[in-house]
C-alpha cells in the first residue's frame, strides 16, 4: 500500500521540447534525466525511463536503450526500437567493445566497423556508452541512428553524462 500511494502521489513527468544549441539542448536533457529517475532506485525502471526519454528527445535514432553485463556477456535490457539481439559476446560488436575496452565507442559508420553486429539493417551510425561504477562494469547504453555520422563529440559528452545520471541513481 504504502509502494501504491507513493506511485500514486508522484508528479507526472513532462518532458519538454528541447531548443538552443546542442549543448544547451544536452543541458535541458540532462535535467530532464536527472528528474525522471529523481528518488527511485531500481535499474530496471530507471534504463526503461532514461531510454524512452532519449530516444523521443533525440532526432534521427533508430534504437535507443542498454544492455546489462551479467558476468560472462551482454544481455539486453530496455529500450525503443526495433527487437534487438539478446546476448553479445564482450568480443562482439560494438557494444562489446565499449564494455571490453570501457571506452566509448563512436562508429560514424557502422559497416566499416568489425564485428558490427546489425539488430536493425537500418542502423548507419551508433555511440555506445559503458556503465562502470566503482570499477565494475554493469552494462552499456547504446544509440543507433539510421544516418551515417549522426554522433559528434557533443552527443558523446551528452549521452556520457546521462549514463552518468543512470549510475548514480542505481545502487
Ligand atoms: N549494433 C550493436 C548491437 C546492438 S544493436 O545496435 C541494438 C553492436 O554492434 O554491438
Amino acid at each position: 500500500m504504502v509502494r501504491q500511494a507513493r506511485c500514486y502521489t508522484r508528479p507526472m513527468f513532462t518532458a519538454s521540447a528541447l531548443t538552443g544549441s546542442k549543448p544547451d539542448q544536452y543541458a535541458q536533457l540532462l535535467e530532464q534525466a536527472r528528474g525522471l529517475v529523481h528518488g527511485e532506485h531500481d535499474r530496471i525502471a530507471n534504463a526503461a525511463n532514461l531510454a524512452a526519454l532519449v530516444y523521443h528527445a533525440l532526432p534521427d535514432l533508430n534504437w535507443a536503450g542498454f544492455y546489462f553485463y551479467d558476468g560472462t556477456e551482454l544481455v539486453v535490457g530496455p529500450f525503443q526500437g526495433l527487437p534487438a539481439c539478446v546476448r553479445i559476446p564482450l568480443d562482439k560488436g560494438v557494444c562489446g567493445a565499449a564494455a571490453r575496452t570501457r571506452t566509448t565507442q563512436r562508429v560514424d559508420d557502422v559497416h566499416a566497423f568489425p564485428g558490427h553486429i546489425a539488430c536493425d539493417a537500418a542502423s548507419r551510425s551508433e555511440v555506445v556508452v559503458p556503465l562502470v561504477r566503482n570499477g565494475t562494469l554493469l552494462g552499456v547504453f547504446d544509440l543507433d541512428s539510421p544516418l551515417p555520422a549522426r554522433f559528434d563529440v557533443e552527443d558523446q559528452q551528452g549521452l556520457e553524462a546521462i549514463a552518468q545520471v543512470f549510475l548514480e541513481a542505481c545502487p
